[in-house]
Formats: structure tokens, sequence, C-alpha cells
């Protein structure tokens, strides 16, 4: 048998993840002699454990919160989905030489298409501009999505379209999350995303749109999987739209690291099987 090859999560907080239980069911599964566990790794010593990860021969990393952005600094170089979504939450180790990626952006893309079809030509309404729109609405544009980004910080909302603009040549519309403003916008939308916190428990009341805001041909994607089906995904419900909960995009963005990792086709139903079997337990 080939040598244990080790992968780890580092973020804070990292309990509760489902990533150790997904990823072990995919290495089982294709019976790859590999282990991946999740280590809690305090803001001011991200540089000593990227330093330690290679110095152990660490052979990939999952990146979280609060650590995508800062740890770009301490990598030998970046894939152009990290280098667009300005972060990263994949680094393969190639013989020393950590290279960083970003697959939530193409995660998310994937589980969309998967469910809603193709989102070339479609008009899609994005809310945020923090980390995890940036990475979306870049994977959007570049699939030819007609992309809005709604945001309560207009100016960050600017930020990104002009950043899009800059690096993708496509101009984009921005504009508030005030409620009539998004009930006028979303007439004319067929996909909804929320990329924002809101909903996140323990703020699980709260959501920036609500059923009278939506119409029956929306498709509506909540990136918040804590919980599984949001306040924002019940209102959906009631409106009569398509809802797509955010473990699909969790799963997805895993599948894509582990095929960077392993040059393997990941084997998805068991990676998926076996987070949703988690989610009831830690997430509930
Ligand atoms: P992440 O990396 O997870 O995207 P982030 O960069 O902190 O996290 O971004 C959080 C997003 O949720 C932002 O779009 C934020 O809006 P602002 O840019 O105005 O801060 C949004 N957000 C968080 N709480 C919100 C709330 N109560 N109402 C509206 N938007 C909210």
């Amino acid at each position: 048998m080939k040598s244990l090859k080790v992968f780890m999560l580092i973020g804070d907080p990292v309990e509760g993840s489902l990533s150790p239980v997904m990823m072990n069911a995919a290495f089982r599964a294709l019976k790859l002699n590999h282990a991946y566990v999740a280590v809690r790794v305090r803001e001011k010593l991200l540089g000593d454990a990227i330093a330690g990860a290679r110095r152990m021969g660490i052979a990939g990393l999952n990146v979280t919160i609060p650590h995508k952005i800062a740890v770009m600094s301490f990598l030998d170089a970046l894939d152009e989905s990290a280098a667009l979504a300005g972060a990263v939450n994949t680094i393969k180790n190639s013989r020393g030489r950590l290279v960083g990626f970003n697959t939530d952006g193409e995660g998310a893309l994937w589980n969309l298409e998967e469910k809603a079809g193709r989102v070339k030509g479609k008009r899609v309404l994005l809310l945020g501009a923090g980390g995890a729109a940036r990475a979306i609405a870049f994977s959007l544009v570049k699939a030819g999505a007609e992309l809005t980004i709604a945001n309560r910080t207009v100016s960050r909302a600017e930020e990104l379209a002009s950043l899009i603009e800059q690096k993708l040549g496509k101009k984009l519309e921005v504009m508030s999350t005030d409620r009539a403003e998004l009930k006028r916008a979303l007439a004319g939308v067929e996909i909804l995303i929320n990329a924002t916190s809101v909903g996140m428990r323990p703020r699980e009341n709260e959501t920036l749109v609500t059923a009278e805001m939506m119409h029956k041909n929306l498709v509506v994607y909540d990136i918040v999987y804590k919980p599984l089906r949001t306040r924002l995904l019940r209102e959906a419900e009631k409106a009569g739209a398509v809802t797509i909960d955010g473990l699909g995009m969790l799963v997805r963005q895993g599948a894509l690291a582990f095929e960077i990792w392993t040059g393997k086709r990941a084997p998805i139903k068991v990676m998926e099987a076996a987070a949703r079997g988690e989610v009831g337990k830690v997430v509930g």
C-alpha cells in the first residue's frame, strides 16, 4: 500500500465542519490511503501553520473562515480561480510547492446548473458582496449569466462590479437591499442567490426577501446551510418557487478540491450522502 497522505482543514472554528466526514468517505470509496482532519488555527498562527504543513508534507489543505484571504500571502502560486476570487479555499502541495485554488464559485455554479439548467443568458440577482459572493459572481459571469449584485453596503457591491468589469470586461448593475427595490428587481429575474450570512444560525429567522417579493418561476438558491431550510427558502416555497439548499455547494466545492488533489473523479453521491447524514447530527 502506498504511504498515507494527510489532508487538512484549517479554520477557526472548525468543530461542526462536515468536511472530515465527507472527505474521508470519498477517500474510503476510492480505496485511497488518505486521511482528512480538521485543525483549529488561530489567526496569528496562520503563517506557522502553513510552514508546518509544508514541513510535514501535508498533501493538501482546505481553508475556511477566517483565513481564506490571509493565507494567500503564504503560498507559492495562485490558480486563476483564486486570483479572481481574491481568496483561497483549497491548497495543493506539489512537491513542496503550495498552490492556492478557489472552488467555491465553481461548486455553487455546478450545483445551480444541475438543478436549474444553464445560467447562460439568465438574469440572476445575487445578494451579497463579501468573500463568498465574490467567488460566485466571477463564476456566474464567466458562465454567461446576466448578473445584478445587491448589497446592504452598496459601495461594496460597486467595488465588486468594477473588479468584474476590469477582469472580465462585463458591466453589471448594482443595487441596495432595500425591500421595495429588491421586489421591483425580482420581478424580472429568474434566479435569486443569497450569498450573505443573513438567515444563518443563530439569526435564523432573518431574511432579506419574503414570499410576497418573489414569483413562482423563480429559482432560489441559499448558500447558508445552518440551518438547511432557511427562512429565505421557506418564504420561496410559499411563493411557489424552486428552492436549492446550501449543502450541494458545500459538497461540490469539496468534490472539486478532491479532484485537484487526487486527479480522480470525486464520488459525489458518496460525499453528498455522508454530508447529509452528518448535517442532521451537527447542524440540524
Ligand atoms: P463571507 O466571506 O462569508 O461572504 P463577509 O465578507 O463578511 O463574509 O460578507 C458577508 C455578507 O453578508 C456581506 O455582503 C454583508 O453585507 P455588507 O457588505 O453590507 O456588510 C452581508 N450581511 C451580513 N449581515 C447582514 C445583514 N444583517 N443585512 C444585510 N446584509 C448582511
